[in-house]
């Protein structure tokens, strides 16, 4: 072999093909395990952070940043009665489900009271505090996109930030004053064309004060959405696409996200549902709230049933998800937004030769909704 090194500890990149990806196996926690782990964390003293939680780690998964995918981390976490966790903020952002008992959720001015199978999503560096409010341990599953800011080597985070959340609070005022005088960006002027391709120039004061959309805590209250789970549990063998309802944060835009990095789905599927085999770079995780099915991923089959979560697709493993006889409720967690910013949200409805879309950047893909529906009223 050649030395590929050069002056400067730069590698001579001539005769070498690109590192072939490690496509991760799938990987799934068994109910009973989740239990047994909150009831050790059910003992002892909480962290210092005053939460009992446990990382979900993948075989494959390394510091920094473990996670069950390579970019998604899952806790499980116990909060016992009268128990509150220390205020804390990150620039992590996630997404979390109560699973029994009921809790106060504050995050930055917003204030919910839950109980199982409410969720709601923490914008990143908002200030959220959990808070124990029932005589039975509160459990929740979170979802965060924690383990890629620590591969970056940029994840922050603090406990106990001053009352009122002091940069937010300046960062309020900096808002309002900027109502009152020319924002500096406005005096710098707008973008300037350059040359015919539409390339374009844009001032720095641009860089420091982008456009922002508002970003807040929601919640989806579990009585709310299970409202509406009826219309696409009507949907058999033979639709298309995959009879789910996202949770779907504004904010997030065309990312369609409930997070600005994760989508959260609720999938609602009858007896024998069998959805097609796919594939995406999008990594996705399943939590198995009622009933029972299996997945074949890259492969292998995996039966589960309630109370299981897996990583049920790697990204860029084919696969495909079937119920068995008492159809089955899930939640899917999927870094599909945080893709489409990047540009990089490949997917293959058909792995059989169908074309490969980078959703989100171009037309995507189309199912037979409609033909169902007219088919159903006529
Ligand atoms: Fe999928």
């Amino acid at each position: 072999m050649p030395n590929r090194s050069l002056p400067g500890k730069m590698i001579d990149q001539r005769g070498f093909s690109a590192r072939e990806t490690e496509v991760w196996s799938s990987h799934m926690i068994r109910s009973g395990e989740i239990a047994e782990a909150i009831g050790m964390l059910s003992q002892g003293p909480a962290g210092r952070d005053g939460r009992r939680e446990a990382l979900v780690a993948h075989p494959s998964s390394q510091e920094p940043g473990i996670g069950l995918s390579p970019g998604i981390a899952v806790a499980f976490g116990v909060l016992l009665p009268g128990e509150t966790t220390r205020p804390r903020r990150h620039n992590a952002s996630s997404f979390t489900m109560a699973l029994s008992g009921t809790a106060k959720v504050e995050v930055g001015d917003r204030s919910f009271d839950v109980t199982a199978r409410d969720s709601w999503n923490t914008p990143g560096m908002r200030v959220e505090t959990l808070t124990n409010t029932g005589p039975e341990p509160f459990t929740y599953v979170s979802y965060s996109n924690a383990p890629l800011l620590q591969k970056l080597e940029v994840f922050y985070e603090e406990f106990d930030p001053a009352v009122g959340d002091k940069a937010v609070a300046e960062s309020e005022v900096a808002t309002s004053f900027s109502t009152k005088i020319a924002r500096a960006k406005e005096a710098a002027g707008g973008p300037v064309d350059v040359g015919e391709s539409g390339a374009m120039l844009l001032p720095y004061e641009h860089l420091i004060d982008p456009d922002f959309v508002e970003s807040h805590a929601l919640l989806w209250r579990w009585e709310d959405l299970a409202d509406h789970l009826g219309l696409v549990r009507s949907l058999t063998t033979g639709y298309t696409g995959r009879p789910l309802w996202c949770l779907y944060n504004p904010a997030t835009g065309t990312r369609n996200g409930t997070t600005f990095s994760f989508f959260a789905t609720m999938t609602a599927a009858g007896p024998n549902f069998t959805g097609p085999a796919h594939k995406h770079v999008s990594a996705a995780i399943n939590y198995i709230l009622d009933g029972s099915g299996y997945s074949i991923v890259d492969g292998v089959r995996l039966d589960w049933e309630a109370g299981d979560i897996m990583l049920s697709a790697p990204g860029w493993a084919p696969h495909g998800h079937a119920t068995k006889g008492e159809g089955a409720v899930i939640l899917t967690i999927q870094d599909h937004p945080l893709h489409i910013g990047m540009e990089s949200l490949i997917w293959q409805e058909d792995i059989k030769g169908g074309p490969i879309l980078t959703l989100g950047s171009q037309a995507g893909f189309e199912t037979n909704l409609a033909e169902i529906r007219e088919a159903s009223d006529a």
